[in-house]
């Protein structure tokens, strides 16, 4: 007699976990429309970038002090972890990771490092024509230009790393059909395992961007030199 329970709705992502996500690829969409095809003007280059860097720094907040699968505590393993998930892919006992698996781990920290590089290499950058970043002129002409050489490597791998992400989605859905975007946006997942997950206050996430975005509205304002 099988013991399996019946598949249910559990909680999975909270609500900053699944608008930070939402946020951030609609920013970053319009950072490479506006950084590499011309769309707008830089002006709003800088805009979308400071609300990615907001985003981002509560994000990394939001893995220490966060719902309980939006901890890095929750999702990164070692090794050994890894190894273990990889093995059991092929095999019918493979169960789906509740959160993040700890392979996906990798990519969602090299995904959310990789744009906080980006974006601070940003406010150090310059196109030495008219668009100088805020701390660009508070460094020398040549450290900015390191600076400027890796915003253009980071927009590259970066890049890269969202092809694969999308890959690996789509892998998830064909070969597993395993379907990981509706749960980033309703939250839920349809599991006979699992409990729901253990959720922090909206408001406490509300509470911590703000503090993020004055952090970055800092920048701009006493970043750049005095005229
Ligand atoms: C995740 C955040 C960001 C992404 C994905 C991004 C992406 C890009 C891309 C694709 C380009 C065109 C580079 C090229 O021509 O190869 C660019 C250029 C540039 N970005 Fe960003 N950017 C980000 C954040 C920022 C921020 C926060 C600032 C400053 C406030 C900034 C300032 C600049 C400047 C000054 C350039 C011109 C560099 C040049 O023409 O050589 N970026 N960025
Ligand atoms: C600019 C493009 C994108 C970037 C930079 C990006 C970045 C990320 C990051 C950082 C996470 C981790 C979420 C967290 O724990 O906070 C994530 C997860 C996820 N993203 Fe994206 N993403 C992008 C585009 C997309 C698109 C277009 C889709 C839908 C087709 C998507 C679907 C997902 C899903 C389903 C997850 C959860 C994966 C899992 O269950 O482990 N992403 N993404």
């Amino acid at each position: 007699m099988s013991t399996e329970q019946p598949p249910r709705r559990i909680r999975i992502w909270d609500l900053p976990v699944r608008l930070t996500h939402w946020a951030l690829v609609l920013c970053v969409l319009a950072l490479y429309a506006t950084g590499e095809y011309g769309w707008l003007s830089m002006d709003w280059h800088f805009r979308f970038g400071y609300a990615a860097l907001a985003l981002i720094l509560f994000r990394l907040i939001w893995g220490v002090v966060g719902s309980e699968h939006a901890r890095f505590s929750d999702f990164v393993r070692g090794p050994r972890a890894i190894l273990h998930y990889l093995e059991s892919w092929g095999r019918a006992d493979y169960r789906p990771a509740l959160g993040h698996n700890p392979l996906g781990a990798l990519a969602v920290l090299a995904m959310l490092l990789l744009m906080l590089a980006q974006a601070v290499s940003g406010l150090f950058s310059n196109d030495e024509i008219q668009w100088y970043g805020p701390l660009s002129e508070r460094i020398s002409i040549s450290a900015s230009a390191d600076w400027t050489d890796w915003h253009h490597l980071g927009q590259k791998l970066l890049l890269l790393m969202i092809v694969l992400h999308l890959v690996a989605i789509s892998v998830y859905r064909l070969v597993k059909h395993e379907d990981l975007v509706q749960p980033m946006l309703t939250g839920n997942k349809q599991r006979s395992d699992g409990h729901d997950a253990r959720w922090r206050s909206p408001w406490l996430a509300l509470a911590l961007f703000a503090l993020c975005a004055a952090a970055v509205w800092a920048i701009t304002i006493w970043g750049p030199p005095p005229l």
